[in-house]
């Protein structure tokens, strides 16, 4: 028998999310955020966890031990996720943490609580080339017995380009919180350039929190970040949850976390269909995304 649970998909106006989160969705939407807090937002498989330890590294001046204090989504709770029956709430865990929060949402601009804009709330948007994140989201989903069961890649795809995956539309996502930047205290990044030159995205990253590290320091937070060495951090890899929500004999969290491993999922059909798509989607908006670096 599946240990997989057959949540129903539905919809907050117009986006797809699992009925839990719909559920208890006005929880989510009467949040008050205080001005202090951070929040931390991107589309589902875009580097969350990666800059979420960057920045709890940059807060706590680089040190290591302060940031192994409890896994990342009890430091960083996750404002939206909620069990089924209501328990281990993202909101419940904000309400007993007193601001300033760092705050990790994957819910798209127009779905943030009200009270982030009123109050001025600064935040950080991570995006991510949506081949590589499409790749990381059929993984994931192998792996999480909490979404449903992700089926044939082809399909997987077609889904995701249409929307229709949890979260919604990854062009309508990365679109909308771009379109906002200036007016809003916006800092976007991208997976890619945190790949290319990381001591530059973790500086630009202080300078947005109003915080001055030295050289060493910010060395010491990019080494403290790469890849290899959160994978083998308990406090940042996810190993802290139960195999009954993580099936690890699928897939890993800490999958590969390069830019370009979409070249050894993508037919060059399903490539040819997905640029074309691409160009249409993003031609009212264009932003430098990069499929390789
Ligand atoms: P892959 O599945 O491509 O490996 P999120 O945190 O938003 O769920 O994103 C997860 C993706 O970010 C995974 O991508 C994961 O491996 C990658 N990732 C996490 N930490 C990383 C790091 N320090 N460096 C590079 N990639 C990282």
């Amino acid at each position: 028998m599946s240990r997989r649970t057959s949540e129903t998909i539905r919809q907050i106006q117009g986006v797809p999310f699992p009925e839990r989160i719909v559920k208890y969705w006005t929880r989510v939407e009467q949040f008050q955020a205080s001005e202090e807090d951070l929040l931390i937002a991107t589309y589902p498989k875009s580097g969350t966890t990666w800059i979420q330890e960057v920045v709890d590294l940059i807060l706590n001046d680089g040190d290591v031990d302060k940031c192994k204090r409890a896994p990342t989504q009890v430091r960083m709770p996750f404002l939206e996720m909620t069990a089924a029956d209501g328990s281990n709430a993202g909101i419940t865990k904000l309400e007993t943490m007193d601001p300033p929060r760092v705050i990790k949402t994957h819910l798209p601009i127009q779905l943030l609580p009200r009270s982030f804009e009123n109050a001025g709330c600064k935040v950080i948007y991570v995006a991510r080339n949506p081949k590589d994140s499409v790749v990381s989201f059929y993984h994931f989903d192998r792996m999480n017995l909490r979404q449903p069961e992700p089926g044939p890649w082809k399909q997987y795809l077609e889904r995701f380009m249409k929307g229709q995956l949890v979260w919604g539309s990854w062009f309508d996502h990365v679109k909308g919180y771009w379109r906002e930047r200036h007016k809003r205290k916006i800092h976007y990044m991208f997976f890619e350039d945190m790949k290319e030159d990381p001591a530059r995205e973790v500086t630009r990253t202080a300078q947005f929190l109003g915080r001055q590290l030295s050289e060493s320091t910010i060395d010491h937070i990019v080494q403290m970040t790469t890849f290899s060495v959160m994978r083998e951090n308990p406090m940042a890899n996810y190993s802290t949850l139960p195999d009954t929500i993580f099936d690890r004999t699928a897939s890993q969290f800490m999958r590969k976390g390069e830019v370009g491993d979409w070249k050894n999922h993508f037919s060059a059909e399903e490539n040819a269909a997905f640029d074309e798509h691409y160009q249409k989607k993003m031609e009212d908006c264009p932003l430098p995304i990069r499929f390789t670096i």
